[in-house]
């Protein structure tokens, strides 16, 4: 592992007073992790820097080519107040398979975790402390080279930046509407789907946007090929329970791995639920939530935790699902997972890191 340089800011920032205001992504902690990638150096120069502007050429190729993956994953302030990461390096072995999909070399995965335990440790007054509040980690990697060829480059930066967060969606645990997007798609077997990459983020906001005019906070993708089959929602992937079944869509290629969606998983099979992952064709997924066999639907990721979806709309048809409400088997695993996460509950997979 190389050594880590930290050069500390002289101009601290306040940090949130009012914890219930926090939202998502909006205020980011005093200081950054970067380290360079050289081609015939690797990864070079792991450091710890006070937060700032980059200053980029408009010619770097992530402008152009969107060499572009990232990461997300949190620390949880314990009640006696200490701090835990959940699965760290499982993020991290991601990032080196989306970079590896993305023409990018993988990432030294062991300095990336010394670097971001050592950057939330200085940071650890950031973490906040109300239920459901926690430190968002979000690592990224951008292409540096000022050149306008369409090749990989040769020089990479990895950065790592901090924010104290709420909920993802504005009414937290409240169920989300979310619009079955029929016209575009987000991604096709065999492209970039499975990666966390910028490109797939940007694919999907002209319809996130058309969705929230509808009064939708989201939208399902289906299948890139025949619009017939369920993908996931972007920030989250999609599980639904049939009483005490859950099935969730297979992974194809053009789906996440999240690994809230591996973790939720894990835990509803050792909570005894039943657990399959299938191709599952949006039609059936209506036609079973009419007729009273589908009783919840929600999504699984880091930001969004486990959220109820209330409301499903395809083609104009709108379904109202569980009442509405959040159901008890969404409410199960949300219970389980952020007891782990936040260390009320045992940790038998092994998932946290404690870091004080
Ligand atoms: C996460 O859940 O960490 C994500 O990266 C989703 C993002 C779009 C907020």
């Amino acid at each position: 592992m190389k050594d880590i340089s930290v050069t500390l800011t002289q101009t601290p920032k306040a940090k949130p007073t009012d914890e219930s205001k926090l939202g998502f992504g909006q205020i980011f902690t005093d200081h950054m992790f970067l380290m360079d990638y050289y081609d015939g150096q690797g990864w070079v120069d792991p450091r710890i820097v006070p937060y700032s502007s980059f200053v980029l050429d408009p010619a770097c190729m992530v402008f152009h080519y969107g060499q572009a993956i990232f990461e997300g994953t949190k620390c949880y302030r314990r009640a006696d107040g200490g701090l835990q990461l959940f699965r760290p390096a499982d993020n991290l072995a991601r990032m080196t398979r989306s970079a590896l999909r993305m023409g990018i070399p993988a990432l030294d995965e062991e300095t990336a975790l010394a670097g971001l335990k050592q950057l939330v440790l200085l940071e650890q007054d950031w973490v906040p402390h109300q239920e459901g509040t926690s430190l968002y980690i979000r690592p990224t990697i951008i292409a540096m080279d000022a050149h306008l060829g369409v090749h990989a480059a040769h020089h990479y930066l990895f950065f790592i930046i901090l924010s104290p967060v709420g909920s993802y969606y504005k009414n937290g645990l409240a169920p989300v509407g979310i619009y079955v997007e029929d016209e575009y798609v987000r991604a096709v077997r065999g492209g970039t789907g499975f990666a966390k990459c910028a490109g797939n983020y940007a694919a999907s906001i002209l319809a996130g946007e058309l969705a929230e005019k509808k009064g939708y906070s989201q939208v399902l993708w289906l299948d890139g090929v025949e619009q017939k089959y369920v993908e996931e929602v972007g920030s989250m992937n999609m599980m639904f329970a049939y009483g005490d079944r859950i099935v969730t869509p297979a992974l194809n290629g053009s789906i996440l791995p999240g690994l809230t969606r591996d973790s939720i998983l894990k835990l509803a099979r050792q909570l005894g639920y039943q657990v399959s992952e299938e191709r599952m064709a949006i039609a059936d997924v209506f036609e079973d939530a009419r007729a009273g066999r589908m009783t919840e639907a929600f999504g699984t990721g880091t930001a969004a935790v486990v959220s109820p979806v209330g409301e499903l709309c395809w083609k104009d048809e709108k379904l109202v699902i569980g009442g509405g409400k959040i159901g008890p088997v969404a409410q199960k695993l949300y219970d389980t997972l952020t007891g782990i996460q936040y260390g009320r509950l045992p940790d038998e997979n092994n998932w946290v890191v404690k870091l004080t």
